[in-house]
């Protein structure tokens, strides 16, 4: 089976979040079950730099405003197709904003660009590699079904998976023609959101499947309150949605070979955490306390990760005795609430705002819990790598949050073993009231040694997990023969 991927990030070349981590990661476990992936991204600069001695497979006089190219090269195992578009990606930094912190104002075309190409690839413009599968990530590829869905046969099938409802690409409806679509489209079951066009509704309207990046999250996302705004068409195609969960590449993700933690460590040999713990109290300015619990945070800023939640809780760390090792960015109010508070309770609180791969390993490595107190989760991939390097996850039960961790309590009826701490509802108390069963635990050696465990012992791999998508793509494959 071959597959055209299609997204706007991929790790580790171009990243912003947990999509780029999947879009990276999926290709190869994927080979095992005899899928071959082609990953078509935008020609950022940093994608160009990647594929410098790439092959040019088209080059086209005009396209959407300027002549384009398509490479096609490998970068670090991955087999990718690069859209060569200057006038619409030979912009340095961040891929979806300019320097003042603004989405670009031609983003709308410059994902249509992207779509359309796949769909072109999609029927063959690309001979060496026709795809059986075009398989598109969140809003950015969304307009790629809809195009071969109004492209008639003969095409490939086509999936659509969303990694964040939130983000649904919406812009105005006089960009139909330039976006390649027919003015039916605009339409109820279309591409029509409120009075706009939506490139992420585009996707889910016309794709042969869709999936989502847990069960828990599919179920949510067909209700009035998770479907922001999409909930009724999710329900009306609930026959083709699916929720497969992510998994996280274990070789990037492996304390025991790990170039950025200060000890390697593994379940067998748990004992050099205690090295990394008070690394990472170090880096942070912590107090050199081995029996504190130590806290950590990774995540983006932003209303999703219900980080104001935990902001609320600080006195409620104060008074357990808990260290707080936080890295992140994003909201601006949250960074500067954030750094105040590790202002004013030192050794206690500390907080680095940036993104920073090789501290994230550390805080892995060295915190005793992570926290993911988040309002809505797809998947979320921290609390995975959390499980793998033995830091007890502390989350919210929503999306794959619930899917993937075994609160202490709940599985006393199932007999399964803990691996975490889970609250509901996602309130400033429910959380106080997790934080300090976790304490408790925590302070409970051997309780806490069994929770370490079963996280080392769980099976975070996308092994598995690649296999659900291999079977969807066949069954797709199948029944459109
Ligand atoms: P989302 O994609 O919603 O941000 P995920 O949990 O799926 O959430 O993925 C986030 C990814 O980004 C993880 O790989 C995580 O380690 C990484 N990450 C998030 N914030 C930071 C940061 N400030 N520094 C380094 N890595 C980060
Ligand atoms: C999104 C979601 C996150 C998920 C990631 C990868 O960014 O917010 O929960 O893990 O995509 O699928």
């Amino acid at each position: 089976i071959r597959v055209l991927a299609v997204a706007s990030e991929v790790y580790p070349i171009v990243k912003t979040g947990g999509l780029a981590d999947v879009v990276g990661a999926l290709p190869a476990a994927l080979k095992q079950y005899g899928v071959t992936t082609r990953t078509l991204v935008p020609g950022y600069p940093d994608v160009l730099k990647a594929l410098a001695t790439a092959e040019t497979l088209l080059h086209w006089p005009e396209f959407y405003g300027g002549p384009i190219r398509v490479l096609g090269g490998t970068h670090d195992g991955l087999d990718l197709f690069a859209l060569d578009a200057p006038h619409l990606y030979a912009r340095p930094g961040n891929p979806y904003v300019g320097p003042d912190g603004r989405d670009w104002p031609d983003n709308g075309i410059r994902f249509a660009a992207l779509s359309r190409m796949a769909a072109e690839i999609g029927q063959g413009a690309i001979t060496s590699f026709v795809p059986d599968i075009v398989h598109a990530h969140d809003w950015q590829a969304g307009l790629a079904p809809a195009l071969l869905h109004y492209a008639g046969q003969p095409r490939p099938g086509t999936v659509m998976t969303v990694h964040n409802l939130a983000y649904q690409g919406q812009f105005s409806p006089d960009m139909l023609t330039a976006f390649g679509l027919p003015g039916e489209s605009y339409a109820l079951h279309g591409v029509e959101y409120y009075g706009t066009i939506s490139l992420l509704k585009a996707g889910l309207q016309f794709a042969d499947r869709i999936t989502t990046v847990s069960p828990t999250y599919a179920r949510e996302i067909q209700s009035d309150d998770g479907g922001m705004g999409l909930g009724g068409l999710l329900r009306e195609r609930a026959d083709v949605l699916s929720g497969i969960l992510n998994g996280i590449d274990i070789s990037v993700w492996n304390p025991a070979t790990d170039p950025d933690i200060a000890a390697r460590f593994s379940a067998e040999q748990p004992a050099e955490r205690a090295a990394n713990k008070a690394a990472l109290q170090r880096r942070f300015g912590l107090d050199p306390a081995p029996d504190a619990m130590l806290l950590g945070v990774i995540s983006r800023l932003s209303w999703q990760k219900g980080l104001d939640l935990l902001l609320e809780n600080i006195p409620t760390l104060l008074g357990e005795g808990i260290q707080l090792a936080l890295l992140g960015s994003g909201d601006r109010d949250l960074q500067d609430r954030y750094a105040a508070l590790a202002h004013d309770n030192p050794g206690r609180i500390a907080v680095v705002i940036g993104y920073d791969e090789a501290l994230a390993h550390l805080i892995q490595a060295g915190a005793d819990a992570l926290a993911v107190p988040s309002r809505f989760e797809p998947c979320g991939l921290t609390q995975l790598c959390a499980l793998r390097y033995g830091a007890v996850p502390i989350v919210a039960n929503v999306g794959g949050l619930a899917d993937t961790v075994l609160d202490f309590d709940e599985v006393a009826i199932t007999g399964d073993a803990p691996t975490g701490v889970k609250f509901a509802p996602v309130t400033s108390d429910a959380l106080a009231h997790g934080l300090r069963k976790a304490n408790l635990l925590f302070n409970d050696k051997v309780t806490w040694r069994r929770l370490q465990q079963a996280g080392m012992a769980t099976d975070v791999s996308w092994h598995n997990r690649a296999g659900r998508y291999a079977a969807l793509y066949r069954e797709l494959a199948t029944t459109r023969r």
